[in-house]
């Protein structure tokens, strides 16, 4: 880290200070670096810039953006939870075209490396927001958030079925450019989540946002009331992270190819450095941001040093690092050999 920059970020040359290569690229979407802000908890970036260089991340993903405006649900929208956060926020936004003309154009002329999310309630609306998006152009992928519920189908949420999360997938990928990365965001609330992300990653999606939050609930015993006035509500933060790690690694484990955008509770760049150990080829960061806007910056720094240390030279060596074979019969009982650690390292980035 350079010792004199208070404000993340601000210095006037960030490839310079990193010993580590920090370049990656998730599927057809090349990033400088691999953190991105999550979707809906940094809205367009914006606010955060007054923090950090936010053209010194990976990029920001938007909040999730559906054709009309939207208000969203009634409040009370959040409560707290040891380790989380509950939200029921309802997809609140200015609606797409809103969006394109301030967001996007913010975006585009601060030159941030831009995954626009969208959202719907039928496939005809996703279909709609891509095409739109597709006439304005200005950013670098789209994530799909199918955690929404589908209004033709008593409220089903479409990443819950692999068909329904297959179908809107085809038609966002039908209505965008060819060129355009398309990343489908799946909720842990299934059974087999590979399943999920083998059918859409057979729809055309280039990869998966893996995870978005668990459906959870909250009672206000003062009032012997549920907390949110949407009654359950998404939890986030450091309670979801090891749900997090296990999606991914059990997608990677399955389909090894599959570009993957981890997140789901990452505070630190330790955390984060443990959903690229599981396989992630870039980390969101959410929840965190609210009580620390430069956390993505300090999170980057942070796992910078903590691959430094570990002996690798390129964020990609240690992507997917958790699921080489290990020779058990290496394992002696001497946790500080650092030297063993680095062969270790260099055996698996040679293969
Ligand atoms: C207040 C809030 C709003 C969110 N809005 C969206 C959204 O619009 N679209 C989406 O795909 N995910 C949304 N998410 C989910 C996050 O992008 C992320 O997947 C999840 O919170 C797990 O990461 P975290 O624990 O780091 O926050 C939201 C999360 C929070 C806390």
């Amino acid at each position: 880290m350079t010792g004199a920059v208070i404000v993340y970020g601000r210095s006037s040359d960030h490839s310079a200070k990193s010993a580590v290569d920090f370049t990656t690229s998730v599927g057809s979407l090349d990033l400088i670096a691999p953190i991105l802000t999550a979707s809906g908890c940094a809205a367009s970036g914006r606010e955060l810039d007054n923090y950090f260089d936010i053209t010194a991340i990976g990029g920001v993903v938007t909040k999730s953006i559906m054709l009309a405006p939207r208000s969203g649900r009634a409040t009370p929208r959040m409560a707290e939870t040891p380790s989380g956060m509950l939200n029921s926020i309802g997809l609140q936004g200015p609606g797409v075209e809103s969006f394109i003309e301030n967001d996007l154009a913010w975006l585009q002329q601060r030159g941030v490396k831009t995954i626009v999310s969208i959202a719907g309630g039928s496939a005809e609306e996703f279909g709609k927001v891509a095409a739109k998006l597709r006439v304005a152009g200005g950013f670098d992928a789209i994530e799909v958030n199918i955690s929404c519920p589908n209004v033709e189908d008593r409220g089903q949420v479409f990443a819950c079925r692999a068909d329904t999360a297959a179908q809107i997938v085809q038609v966002v990928r039908r209505n965008s450019d060819n060129r355009i990365p398309i990343f489908a965001k799946l909720s842990p609330d299934v059974t087999d989540i590979v399943e999920i992300a083998s059918s859409v990653a057979q729809a055309g999606a280039t990869g998966v946002s893996v995870i978005n939050t668990l459906l959870g609930m909250v009672i206000d015993t003062n009032s012997m009331r549920p907390a949110l006035a949407g009654v359950t509500g998404g939890l986030s933060g450091p309670a979801i992270r090891p749900v997090a790690v296990r999606c991914i690694w059990q997608i990677r484990n399955a389909l090894p190819d599959l570009p993957i955008i981890g997140m789901g509770g990452v505070r630190t760049g330790h955390d984060a450095l443990e959903m690229v150990l599981a396989g992630a080829n870039a980390v969101s960061v959410g929840t965190t941001i609210f009580n620390d806007p430069s956390a993505p910056m300090r999170i980057q720094d942070e796992l910078e040093h903590e691959l430094r240390s570990r002996g690798f030279t390129k964020f990609s060596q240690a992507v997917s690092y958790a699921h080489r074979e290990v020779d058990r019969t290496l394992q002696i009982d001497t946790p500080t050999d650092a030297a063993d650690h680095t062969d270790e390292v260099w055996d698996f980035i040679s293969e």
